[in-house]
């Protein structure tokens, strides 16, 4: 792995963007502007938090969060790709795919006219995900980190075949308590609710919680807004390329037996994650790109 040392050489801007060690061999990005700040994992391509400038942090990040090569963190933005969830035929790959447990490479850092701070990241691939998945494609990330936090996963079709993806950004929203907000966006969008045995159910009004969720919207192009009236305020999470929305949270019981959510910590987290998944699944030509883009604010 190129060192830490190495890395802000090349990227680092004093003020601006510096290169830290999380824990032994894991490295992040940490980017501060006059916006909002945030840190990316390399491991992942993971963002871990994001805040816009004096605000409080938007993205939950586990107090438990383990950094451990090879395993996904608890928490942030993790990257599942090229599938989403369990995989199609083989048990023993990887749930959701192998981006969010492998390094990605830093590709550029910059600074924007609009006082934003740009990064982009590369996916590196091996023989080990070649055998598990073998088309050729390449993952990009770009983020922009102000007081929105943009962020654009894009697939290209690197080979002369189509190819065929599920992918989700799998975001992390941190909350007051999960037993007070309301989610505005999916009245009357069809969902497959994996707590009731994969069954399709439709949402009628606003998504509240009251015990494990585990849903994938399906069809659904549209905007959602947490509301969160312990924090007065509204997240607005914006989406284009995105044709499913997964909302998840695991509650109580099945938070413990995860050992890395923390004590009570499904309390203060919802995951709405904007995918492609189900009934949703990408085709790409060959030598085109696909792209999915999000765009978190807040009210
Ligand atoms: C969600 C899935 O997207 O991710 C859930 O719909 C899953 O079924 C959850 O439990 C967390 O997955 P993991 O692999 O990070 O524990």
């Amino acid at each position: 792995m190129t060192s830490v040392a190495d890395l802000t050489a090349r990227f680092g801007i004093p003020g601006r963007i510096a290169l830290r060690e999380l824990a032994d061999g894991f490295a992040a990005i940490e980017v501060t502007n006059d916006r909002g700040t945030a840190s990316v994992a390399l491991q992942g391509g993971q963002v871990l938090t994001w805040a816009p400038r004096g605000a409080e942090p938007v993205i939950w990040l586990s107090r438990a969060a383990t950094f451990v090569p090879g395993k996904s963190i608890r928490g942030g933005v993790p990257v599942c790709w090229p599938w989403f969830g369990p995989h199609a035929t083989l048990t023993d790959y990887p749930a959701h795919g192998f981006a969010r447990t492998l390094p990605w490479e830093p590709i550029a850092a910059s600074e924007m006219p609009d006082g934003r701070t740009h990064l982009a990241l590369r996916l590196i691939q091996n023989e080990k995900t070649r055998s598990q998945w073998p088309h050729a494609a390449q993952l990009d990330m770009e983020i922009r980190v102000g007081e929105t936090l943009q962020i654009d996963l894009c697939t290209r079709n690197t080979g002369a075949e189509p190819i065929v993806i599920g992918e989700a950004l799998h975001t992390y929203f941190s909350i007051s308590d999960i037993r007070r907000i309301s989610m505005q966006g999916l009245d009357k969008v069809v969902y497959i609710d994996k707590v009731a045995g994969g069954s399709r159910q439709q949402q009628q009004g606003a998504v509240v919680f009251a015990g494990e969720t585990d849903r994938i919207y399906i069809d659904t192009e549209a905007d959602c807004v947490i509301d969160d009236p312990g924090l007065g305020r509204r997240i607005r999470i914006a989406k284009r390329g995105s044709r499913s929305t997964v909302v998840w949270n695991p509650w109580h019981d099945k938070a413990a037996r995860m050992g890395d959510l923390g004590e009570d910590g499904y309390l203060g987290m919802v995951c709405v994650e904007s995918a492609n998944a189900a009934d949703n699944l990408v085709s790409i030509a060959p030598q085109q790109v696909h792209r999915l883009t999000v765009e978190y604010s807040v009210e």
